[in-house]
């Protein structure tokens, strides 16, 4: 079992979920997050502290989501561990809750 981050975080990009890692499992992309599989803990205390809802346990992804669980597992082994929380990109507010921002993914 791991958490997931699904589409909501595409282009918002919040981080408050980076500072309550207690494994230090989240990876940083341009305009996403994603969270290492192999190495979340189940905890859970990273899904109440995003803004936009984003995360999800891996058993309660949406079904339109679920490209998201291969997504985490990829790119978390490409990009860059973050630990301390940043300011969100600049349009979060406008991008929130938007539908169908997968395509806007940038790698
Ligand atoms: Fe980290 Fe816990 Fe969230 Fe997994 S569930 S990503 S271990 S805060
Ligand atoms: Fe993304 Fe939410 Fe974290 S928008 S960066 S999953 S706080």
């Amino acid at each position: 079992m791991t958490f997931v981050v699904g589409e909501d975080c595409i282009n918002c990009k919040h981080t408050d979920c980076v500072e309550v890692c207690p494994v230090d499992c989240f990876y940083e992309g341009p305009n996403f997050l994603v969270i290492h599989p192999d190495e979340c803990i189940d905890c859970a205390l990273c899904e109440p502290e995003c803004p936009v809802d984003a995360i999800f346990s891996e058993d309660e992804l949406p079904e339109d989501q679920h490209v998201f669980l291969e997504l985490n597992a990829e790119l978390a082994e490409q990009w860059p561990c973050i630990t301390e929380m940043k300011e969100p990109l600049p349009d979060a507010e406008e991008w929130a809750g938007k539908p169908n921002k997968l395509e806007h993914l940038k790698r």
